[in-house]
């Protein structure tokens, strides 16, 4: 679900070194179908210059808290009133002053003490600016205000130092404005559990069984349920796919971490979706060194059975439903035999709602051909699409059964 799709945002650039990335975030901004409109201080021109912003958003740059626009009407008090979100990135400790005092002597101060929309705030400055007891409590006043704020990282800073002042990258702050367009989503208040990857069964502390699983689909629902306004708990096996920002993080590794995880986590959740590929086997024991192949000619590695994930959770579902989730999801990989195999393991696991994926196409794959098998028998096949577009329409269909 793309948020940003015709919101007018007033991008304010403030005098850091950091303005260059506001070239990224205005670009970015406008391909997501964002109306931008940036706002820069006379400080802010000395290191990047107008005509950049105006090229890559194909709109005049405002600077002149004075200027009066078309029709004559005052240029901050119209933004002020259009915008839906105004992101200061980067915020300078002096702009981030002004606000916090309600000072309006430039354009980017003076349409924030008037608009009604979020404000988004990415600060940036030097470490010592950053901890300063000023703008300490700058900050705390502008986030009680209800301002946001996505918080500048550790690193190398312009004066050639390290430390914390550094601006958040620009796709850090556009999930953290999505964060904020979002928190009116139709999932607002609603607990949402996933699961992402594969898991990893140890043979010995050098290898592992495991599965095809990337995660991406998991990743791709997280997304989107954080899109739609949900708190989002995603319970994964895969370090290689950025954190959803905004969501809560559990790794986990093998087959039993994720049975403990998820069955912590459902309590209290509204939405449980299993897009996870579990092993359903582990080896019986682990040996505690590495197997030298030296030492054996070939190996039989004897397979137990994991703990059934769906089946636990279908069970506290009929003996006590107040602690399970009210929609669970599950998802079916098949090489075979897909839909047939699909409807089984939907009523054997008394889901909602199952996402049928012939593998091994799926595994891996940005794209996808699923097929929606619901409790109610009714099916959808869908076309094959990314997994983005599968998880907006797993999420509309989600949203129904929350009715
Ligand atoms: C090279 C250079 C880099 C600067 N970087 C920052 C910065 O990252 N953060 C900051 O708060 N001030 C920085 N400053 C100081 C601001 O530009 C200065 O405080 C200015 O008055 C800010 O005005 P504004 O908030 O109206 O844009 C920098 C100054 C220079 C010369």
């Amino acid at each position: 679900m793309n948020l940003f799709q015709n919101k007018t945002i007033v991008l304010g650039v403030t005098g850091s070194i950091a303005a260059y990335k506001a070239a990224t975030l205005a670009s970015r901004l406008h391909q997501l179908g964002a109306h931008v409109h940036v706002a820069m201080t006379d400080a802010a021109t000395h290191f990047i210059t107008p005509l950049t912003f105006e090229s890559l958003t194909h709109r005049r740059v405002l600077r002149d808290v004075l200027a009066l626009g078309a029709d004559s009407e005052i240029e901050h008090v119209s933004f002020a009133k259009r915008a839906d979100m105004v992101l200061i990135a980067p915020a300078t400790a002096n702009t981030l002053a002004k606000l916090a005092h309600g000072f309006t002597d430039d354009v980017i101060s003076a349409i924030c003490l008037d608009t009604r929309a979020p404000i988004l705030l990415a600060p940036a400055m030097e470490t010592g600016m950053w901890e300063n007891a000023a703008t300490r409590d700058n900050l705390k006043i502008l986030t009680q205000r209800g301002m946001f704020l996505v918080e500048p990282n550790a690193g190398h800073l312009a004066s050639g130092a390290s430390g914390k002042g550094r601006m958040a990258e620009p796709q850090e702050i556009l999930d953290a404005a999505r964060h904020v367009f979002a928190r009116d989503g139709s999932l607002a208040g609603k607990r949402v559990v996933i699961t992402a990857g594969g898991t990893r069964e140890a043979i010995d502390p050098v290898r592992v069984i495991s599965n095809h699983s990337s995660g991406k689909m998991g990743y791709a629902l997280a997304e989107e349920a954080l899109s739609r306004g949900a708190n989002v708990s995603l319970i994964t096996s895969v370090d290689e796919l950025p954190n959803p920002y905004g969501a809560e993080i559990t790794r986990v590794v093998s087959t039993q971490d994720l049975y403990d995880t998820v069955l912590g986590e459902m309590r209290g959740a509204d939405v449980l979706i299993m897009a996870a590929a579990p092993a359903d086997f582990r080896p019986a024991s682990m040996a505690d060194r590495k197997i030298k192949k030296e030492e054996m000619a070939e190996w039989n590695i004897e397979l137990i059975r994991n703990p059934d994930i769906l089946g636990e959770v279908a069970r506290v579902r009929a003996n006590d439903p107040a602690n399970a989730p009210r929609v669970v999801v599950g998802f079916a990989a098949e090489t075979n035999d897909l839909i047939q195999h699909a409807r089984g393991k939907l009523e054997r696991k008394n889901l909602d709602m199952l996402v049928a994926n012939p593998v091994p196409q799926t595994f891996g794959s940005d794209n996808v051909k699923a097929t929606l098998l619901f409790k109610n028998r009714n099916e959808m096949d869908l076309q094959p699409m990314t997994k983005e577009n599968l998880a907006e329409v797993i999420f509309a269909q989600v949203e129904k059964l929350l009715k």
